[in-house]
Formats: structure tokens, C-alpha cells, sequence
């Protein structure tokens, strides 16, 4: 999601005269886009922005730089107090005005500019794109359907830093969509805090189905368009009608990132999660039996305040009979303003840790396992372009969201394309498409 901000963010200074500098070393405009999930990313940007400032002073150079997003949302002011060389900070639902602003800054006209405030109809501001940034992203593009979050996890920082719940309208993602596909793109991504709460307020049921899943219909509706994915869903929101949208809609790829974040339900309690250990195994089942190779992905969060030795075998449990086919595990880190934070029995970081490393071996050995029982398959690619590591070398997806490496050229980027795997890495698998041509 803050890939799609900033790159919309880019889209509309380039609209604006901006170009894209190649490097920070001589770019006259630096933002950083900032996450406030865990502390972590806050760091890293906190440590990033002094190393520019640090850089820039050191030759001379005074480039404009603003922090935007989520760490700007929350700290506001503060950030210029502690750190004097910023000279913008822009709130989430701001990111439509950083070229104004920074029209102003460079003109003279305006010294510093601080703008966290909310402002209504803000989320259907997230529509610029790129597409001409890499071979990927005209493929591949991701729409952003809402914005904010109204679940209030008890760990979770969200619904401080990106407000209440707003959804775009149906026709106006769609436009946004088929625009999209007539530049060249085969497979777009529906993005949202909770994708499966889009438009709850807005759009009333129409034959059992949610707003959301009317959404996809819509965009399932457009010519060109190849493949359609989402994220996040909340399993809450998990109801028939989508489950029935896998199998009615062909477009639609037979993937799903589910969070989980625990497999207890004494914690998943504690979390304010909204759902069961059962209710969300119910819907796995589900999913698979109306697409048995589906692949499966979730978030979890280890050392969660008060989670027992008991609690912790119970996600172990939960994962081994899921069998994920990747899984972000995340130690829990306390965010300001949380009630989490201020819960009774905080995990000491070392168990935390421990849990962490316990955990994601025990997923990634399951993961491994599946990766390997594609080898000897056929699968079906979308060929997205040259990849990172070697541009020899094209990469693409398969429907169930595994990266698949093979040989190829520039010609295949955009095609679908069948290709043989012979083997799997770590989270890849590497194929042969010339056997099949
Ligand atoms: N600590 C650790 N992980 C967190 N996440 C959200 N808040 C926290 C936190 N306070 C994780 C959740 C979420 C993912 C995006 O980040 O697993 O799904």
C-alpha cells in the first residue's frame, strides 16, 4: 500500500514538470514514505532521513525532504523539532498535495510545511500511476480501493495513522482499472487496509453479495484484463459470496494472503480480532474445495502481550495444519497509543525471538515442501519482465502468486505463457518455457 501512495505521489509531480531523479545523491526533492506498524520501520526511516541531511551538509547541497505516510501522520511537528532540515511533512490523507507544497517550498514562498489534518474524499486522490517505472508495473498494476480501518486491532497503529474507513466508488475504480488495461495492464491488484469491508457504508447487498465482491464482478467485467488479486482481506469478511467469486470468477487467481496473526483464541481475543481459530480454518476449507491448488499466504504476530507457551503451540498447531505457502511472521512490537501496549505481561524480546525463529522454521519447511511439488508441473505465467537478479533472465507469477524464473525475451513480457518448473529456490522456482514452444 505505501508502494501505491508513492508511486501515485510520483505520478502526480511528474504530471506536475517533477522528473524522476536517478539517484538521492542528486535529487533536489527527497520524501521518504514511512510505515508506523513496528518500531522498526520507524527507525529505519528516522535513521535514513539523518543520513540525507547528514550527507546533503556535508556537500553543501540542500535538497527539499519530507517525510509522508503513516510515521508523518503520527508525529506531525515533532518531526521537524527533532530533525531541523526537514521541510515537509504530509499527512496520510495528504499525499494529492506534496506538489503544491512543494511548488511553495522551492518558490520561497513557504518556509516549512506541516499538514497531517484529515481531509474528506482523500482516498479517491490515490489514482495516478506510473506504468513507465519498470517492466513490472505495466503488467502488473495495484489499485487502491479505501482507505483506513475501523477493525482497531489492539497491537495495531492504523486506524490512528490512516483513519476511518473510506471507500472509492465502484465506477470510478473501474474507470480507473480499464485505463490501465488499455495502457497494457494484464493483472491488477485491489488494495486496501481490509479489502473485504470496501464499501460496507456505501453499497447495500445486491443478491447476498457484499459491496466488495459487486466490485469484483465489475472489474472481472473488463475486456483485456487477465487476471484479477486482492489484499488484505479480514476473515471476517470472508463470507460465501466471496468464496463462491473463486469459483465463478475465472479472472479472479486462485491465491489469498488470509492474516491470521495467532492461532489462539484466547489471544486472537485479546487482539480484537472479530473471528475464531475454527471460523478461520472453516474458511480455508472453503477456499480449498472450491480451488483445491490455491495458494495460501497469512501474517502472524509472535509474543502478542500475555501469550503463553500454550498459545504460542497453538499457532505452531494452526500452521502446520494450514500449511501456508509463505507466512510473514512479525514479533509483536508496542505502538504508541495502542491498547496492547499498555497490556499486563509483555513478552520479554528474547522469547519473542525465539518464538519468531521457532515459528517461521517450522513455516518455511512446510513452505520449502510445496515449493518442491511443483517441480515436473506445468504452471501458467504472467510474464512480467526481465528479473531483478539477473536481467538475462524473465520473471513472472504463477496464478496461485509464486515467482517463476525462466529463460525468455523481451517479446514475452505481457503473455501468458505455460512453463515447465525444474526446480525451486527459497520463495522461487525456475522453469522452462522453450520445451513447451
Ligand atoms: N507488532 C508486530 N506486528 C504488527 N503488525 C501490525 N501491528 C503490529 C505490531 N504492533 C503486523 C500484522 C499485520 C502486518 C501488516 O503487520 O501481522 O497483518
Amino acid at each position: 500500500m505505501n508502494e501505491r501512495d508513492s508511486e501515485a505521489v510520483a505520478a502526480q509531480l511528474v504530471a506536475r514538470g517533477y522528473t524522476l531523479a536517478p539517484s538521492e545523491d542528486t535529487a533536489d526533492v527527497i520524501l521518504l514514505n514511512t510505515c508506523s506498524v513496528r518500531d522498526l520501520a520507524e527507525q529505519k526511516a528516522l535513521n535514513k532521513m539523518k543520513s540525507l541531511a547528514g550527507v546533503a551538509n556535508k556537500e553543501r547541497r540542500s535538497p527539499v525532504l519530507g517525510f509522508m505516510g503513516c510515521m508523518a501522520q503520527s508525529r506531525g511537528q515533532k518531526l521537524i523539532d527533532e530533525l531541523p532540515d526537514v521541510d515537509l511533512v504530509l499527512g496520510t490523507q495528504k499525499f494529492h498535495r506534496a506538489a503544491e507544497y512543494l511548488d511553495n517550498i522551492l518558490a520561497g514562498t513557504r518556509e516549512k510545511i506541516v499538514d497531517v489534518a484529515e481531509e474528506k474524499d482523500s482516498e479517491a486522490t490515490i489514482r495516478e500511476h506510473l506504468l513507465n517505472g519498470s517492466a513490472k508495473k505495466s503488467v502488473s498494476a495495484f489499485v487502491s480501493i479505501m482507505q483506513g480501518c475501523n477493525q482497531y486491532c489492539t497491537f495495531c497503529i492504523v486506524p490512528y495513522t490512516r483513519g476511518e474507513e473510506r471507500s472509492r466508488a465502484i465506477a470510478d475504480l473501474v474507470d480507473e482499472c480499464r485505463e490501465l488495461v488499455s495502457r497494457g495492464v494484464k493483472e491488477i491488484t485491489l488494495l486496501g487496509q481490509i479489502v473485504t469491508s470496501y464499501g460496507k457504508r456505501d453499497v447495500p447487498l445486491r443478491d447476498g453479495k457484499s459491496a466488495f465482491v459487486q466490485l469484483l464482478e465489475a472489474v472481472h467485467d473488463i475486456d483485456g484484463l487477465e487476471r484479477i488479486r486482492f489484499t488484505s482481506p479480514h476473515p471476517k469478511g470472508y463470507g460465501d459470496d466471496l468464496i463462491d467469486a473463486y469459483a465463478r470468477l475465472p479472472k479472479l487467481c486462485e491465491s489469498a494472503h488470509l492474516p491470521v496473526q495467532s492461532g489462539s483464541d484466547r489471544i486472537l481475543k485479546l487482539m480484537h480480532r472479530g473471528y475464531t481459530r475454527e471460523k478461520y480454518l472453516g474458511i480455508i476449507r472453503k477456499l480449498r474445495a472450491a480451488r483445491p491448488r490455491i495458494g495460501i499466504s497469512t501474517d502472524i504476530i509472535v509474543g502478542f502481550p500475555g501469550e503463553t507457551e500454550q498459545d504460542f503451540e497453538e499457532t505452531m498447531a494452526l500452521a502446520r495444519e494450514v500449511e501456508f505457502d509463505q507466512a510473514f511472521v512479525f514479533k509483536y512490537s508496542p505502538r504508541r497509543d495502542t491498547p496492547a501496549a499498555e497490556m499486563p505481561d509483555q513478552i520479554p524480546q528474547r522469547l519473542r525471538e525465539e518464538r519468531n525463529q521457532a515459528l517461521l522454521q517450522t513455516i518455511n519447511g512446510i513452505a520449502a515442501r510445496k515449493y518442491e511439488d511443483f517441480i515436473g508441473r506445468q504452471a501458467e505465467i504472467l510474464v512480467e519482465g526481465p528479473s531483478k537478479k539477473n536481467s538475462a533472465r524473465l520473471t513472472g507469477r504463477t496464478r496461485c502468486n509464486k515467482i517463476v524464473v525462466f529463460e525468455g525475451d523481451e517479446r514475452h513480457r505481457g503473455q501468458i505463457m505455460d512453463v515447465k518448473i525444474t526446480r525451486a529456490g527459497s520463495f522461487t522456482l525456475y522453469g522452462d518455457a522453450a520445451i513447451l514452444m
